[in-house]
């Protein structure tokens, strides 16, 4: 069956919308030619090879208020953390000794970070591994800075592609958010964006928007990640996003952007007991292990306080079960590395990691 026609969906000729509901609310036969395709499409560009990424979250200050983030200014439940560079640099070392070549450093959206990163990316980039960031809206020259200190990638998510309802929930303009992903290209970054599944007032028409938004942009890496209720935020009391939109989703956008890395999100997993795995079977090939320290961890509740964290035994065994493989050398390194990263690190206890407040 040739599911798009051997065109790709979005090319010159235009996106059809209509085809792309169709795989988007497709079950049964046709969702598992459209799952197919997506690992077939996968394994044209990658074999069967699925990237790991090693992240570690900075901060959980946050300038905004997202109504589905309990990282948002307004929650004065959550007690804040800032790591600081000896810590930050401390872990990148583990990380980068364990094999993984991307370190992806996440935060709230945090204006006291960025003087951080200018020391930290540099350092980290001196390792030889790739400097992945995800830390929100900044100025061009900020993001200029942060590509000529060493920062190779960067993540920011449009979230949802209605303009409306961005406004509603994010309390800001899409335009400006759209505006900085264009910058992070403009600086020289590898840009990565993406939706989340089953946020308020979102229809299947809204869905395909965010799909076409994705496959316009042509980012290097996308995503998609079901919603989860998060404690303390306005849409505590809203049900998860739809695992099957989520993971029809993901495998368009596999055949839309074959050569774009697609991460299985944690998210996934917090929301199905094999979801990752799902993911993966969806045409994803890239797993992030936390490599957050313990105690900060539960403070980071991006999507939920007791979010799902990936460690590496279980990215290891989601990518064997869905008959893939992670870099020999990886495993190799990581075997020898994994031990001694947890115990000198992921335990640290405050007093000794010089934690901001
Ligand atoms: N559900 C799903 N994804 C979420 N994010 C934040 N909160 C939630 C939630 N409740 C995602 C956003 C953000 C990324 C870092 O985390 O897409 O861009």
């Amino acid at each position: 069956m040739d599911l798009i026609s051997g065109r790709g969906l979005s090319t010159a000729g235009g996106i059809n919308r209509e085809q792309i509901k169709q795989l988007l609310t497709s079950s049964g036969e046709l969702q598992q030619e459209l799952f197919l395709q997506a690992r077939e499409a996968r394994g044209r560009h990658f074999g069967d090879e699925v990237k790991l990424r090693g992240v570690i979250e900075i901060s959980n200050f946050c300038q905004k208020g997202c109504d589905y983030c309990a990282m948002r200014r307004k929650n004065s439940a959550l007690s804040r953390f800032r790591l600081d560079a000896k810590t930050i640099i401390a872990v990148a070392k583990s990380i980068a000794r364990a094999g993984i070549s991307t370190i992806f450093l996440q935060s709230g959206q945090d204006p006291r970070c960025d003087q951080l990163l200018d020391e930290v990316i540099p350092a980290i980039s001196d390792l030889g591994v790739e400097v992945l960031l995800n830390v929100g809206e900044k100025s061009l020259e900020t993001y200029e800075r942060f590509a000529r200190l060493g920062a190779r990638s960067f993540i920011l998510k449009f979230e949802t592609s209605d303009e409306a309802e961005y406004e509603r929930i994010a309390h800001g303009p899409l335009q400006e958010r759209l505006q900085c992903m264009r910058w992070i290209r403009a600086a020289g970054m590898k840009i990565g964006t993406g939706n989340i599944i089953g946020l308020p007032n979102q229809s299947i028409d809204s869905l395909v928007s965010d799909i076409c938004l994705s496959l316009d942009f042509r980012p290097d890496f996308v995503s998609s990640a079901p919603f989860i209720p998060n404690q303390g935020t306005p849409l505590q009391d809203l049900p998860c996003g739809d695992l099957m939109l989520t993971l029809n989703t993901m495998a368009i956008l596999r055949l839309g952007l074959p050569q774009a890395l697609i991460p299985a999100v944690s998210a996934l997993e917090y929301i199905h007991a094999t979801g990752q795995l799902m993911g993966l079977m969806a045409g994803a090939n890239v797993m992030t292990i936390n490599f957050t320290p313990k105690y900060y961890r539960k403070h980071y509740n991006i999507y939920a306080n007791d979010r799902f964290i990936v460690t590496f035994n279980h990215a290891m065994s989601t990518v064997r079960s869905a008959g893939l493989r992670i870099n020999p050398k990886v495993m190799e390194k990581m075997s020898q590395a994994k031990e001694q990263a947890e115990r000198e690190l992921a335990e640290k206890d405050p007093a000794g990691s010089g934690a901001g407040s």
